[in-house]
């Protein structure tokens, strides 16, 4: 491209820079300049030179990654090129997780030795369970999750050893393999049934509901609907670029911690309501609103900043719908046709085509993200709203990895340390106690 530059003229000064700009895959989406350059514009010599302010990193690259994709003015996303619609219909979570942390979808040799790496890491140490148990009956099984997969890091001292290929890789398995028990222990827990062990003939989701499920059958046969969906569901969840939970992992990582120490801050950062937390919330917007008739009061207390924000709707990136929504809307009519119809689907449908006519909505492109849809197949499944955000930070764990693996291996990547603009005071005298008033 011919003049990869931009020039600045500082008016300050009057002097004028020209500083490169560099490209991703899509010059239309990737076309930076290096932060960096700024700081040779300068007011005075002394000067500290020209920061960029991007409180919530709205228009700032943290990362070159080229693990997933995202148009949000198209509603596009793909992992590692593939269309999410086709791997939502043709892979499975395991392939999906291999394709996000090596690049490639797996021959049959690969998948087989995946699949039995992954099904032989999914018992936890003995004294997990006496970890959780300590935990109060009701206690937040998000909580749970972040606690426990933090202590994991304390049962694997090697895994500090991030640069060790083999080792590195040994707890990637662990990771995807024992976030599943990990979450169906925290679950247990908060219902006071013992825990199940891992099945290690079942599907990873297969598996997953029976340790969610199992009670007195000596073998917990899944639905194969129900299965298929959570393994969708999984799918959908498993990456999306730079998002708060995944900046956390790679800023924490940044610092050469082990992995579950990282996954433990990527899961904490999930846990908020504004992210990961929002299927919950959805799930209690939606019960609150109770009925057809009420949505379109609800919704002008929404726009009126009475009711809170429309939870499921708008989203950092898609100015359109979501893509994942549009799988989840599909995917529930099949899961329907198991469990029954959820009564609040009629009520976030309703919801949706009100607010998507609205003016207030359409103006500020605000569309249904993956949440608005997700929650209500929950319930369907039969997970309580606390367990909303542990379904998905289980399937994110593949992403989290995959992000966490490209940070480590790229030349460009430094210790996360971002600057300020000092609003402070200026310096002064310290005032004794006595004589403050
Ligand atoms: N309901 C009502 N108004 C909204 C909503 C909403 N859900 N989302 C944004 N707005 C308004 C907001 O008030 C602002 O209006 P104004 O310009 O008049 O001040 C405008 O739209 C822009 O909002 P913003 O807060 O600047 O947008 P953001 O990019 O910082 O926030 C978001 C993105 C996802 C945090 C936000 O849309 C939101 O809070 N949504 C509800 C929570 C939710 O569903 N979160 C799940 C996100 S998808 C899963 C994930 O990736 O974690």
């Amino acid at each position: 491209m011919a003049n990869d530059s931009l020039t600045i003229t500082d008016n300050r000064t009057g002097k004028s820079y020209e500083l490169p700009i560099r490209y991703g895959t899509y010059p239309k989406y990737g076309a930076a300049i290096d932060a960096s350059q700024l700081r040779q514009i300068k007011a005075s010599d002394d000067d500290f030179g020209l920061l960029a302010y991007d409180p919530g990193f709205t228009n700032t690259a943290s990362c070159k990654s080229g693990i997933t994709f995202v148009d949000g003015e198209r509603g596009i996303l793909r992992y590692r090129g593939y269309p999410i619609e086709q791997l939502a219909e043709k892979s499975s979570y395991l392939e999906t997780a291999y394709l996000l942390l090596y690049g490639e979808l797996p021959d049959a040799g690969q998948m087989e030795e995946w699949v039995r790496n992954i099904t032989h890491h999914t018992i936890v140490h003995e004294n997990i369970k006496k970890f959780i148990d300590g935990f109060h009956y009701d206690a937040h099984p998000m909580g749970l999750l972040v606690g426990t997969v933090g202590a994991l890091s304390t049962f694997y001292p090697s895994a500090k050893e991030i640069h060790d290929d083999a080792r590195r890789e040994k707890q990637i398995w662990r990771l995807i393999a024992k976030m599943p028990t990990l979450a169906a222990f925290s679950y247990r827990h908060s219902r006071g049934m013992p825990y199940v062990y891992p099945d290690n003939d079942l599907s990873y989701t297969g598996n997953f509901l029976s340790m969610l499920r199992r009670t007195t059958e000596l073998r917990y046969e899944p639905d194969p609907v129900l299965e298929r969906a959570l393994d969708v569901l999984f799918i959908l969840h498993a990456d999306h670029e730079q998002n708060c939970s995944t900046s956390a992992m790679r800023v924490v990582g940044s610092s050469h911690p082990d992995p579950y120490s990282a996954i433990a801050a990527a899961t904490a950062a999930l846990y908020g309501p504004l992210h990961g937390g929002a299927n919950e919330a959805v799930l209690r917007m939606l019960n609150q609103i109770g009925s057809l008739q009420n949505v379109p009061a609800f919704v002008k207390s929404v726009k009126a900043g009475e009711a809170g924000r429309l939870m499921g709707f708008g989203h950092r990136v898609y100015k359109n719908y979501d893509p994942r929504a549009k799988v989840i809307k599909g995917l529930a009519d099949q899961v329907f046709e198991v469990t029954g119809v959820n009564p609040l689907l009629e009520v976030a449908i309703e919801l949706e085509r009100i607010a998507l006519e609205d003016d207030y909505f359409i103006e500020r492109k605000l569309y249904p993200n993956v949440d608005f849809y997700s929650g209500i197949i929950y319930q369907a499944l039969g997970f309580p709203v606390a367990m909303f955000p542990v379904l998905f930070a289980v399937p994110r764990t593949a992403g989290w990895l995959a992000q966490w693996m490209e940070m480590l291996s790229d030349s460009d990547t430094r210790i996360a340390r971002p600057r300020q603009i000092f609003t402070g005071s200026d310096e002064r005298e310290y005032v004794p106690l006595k004589k403050r008033r």
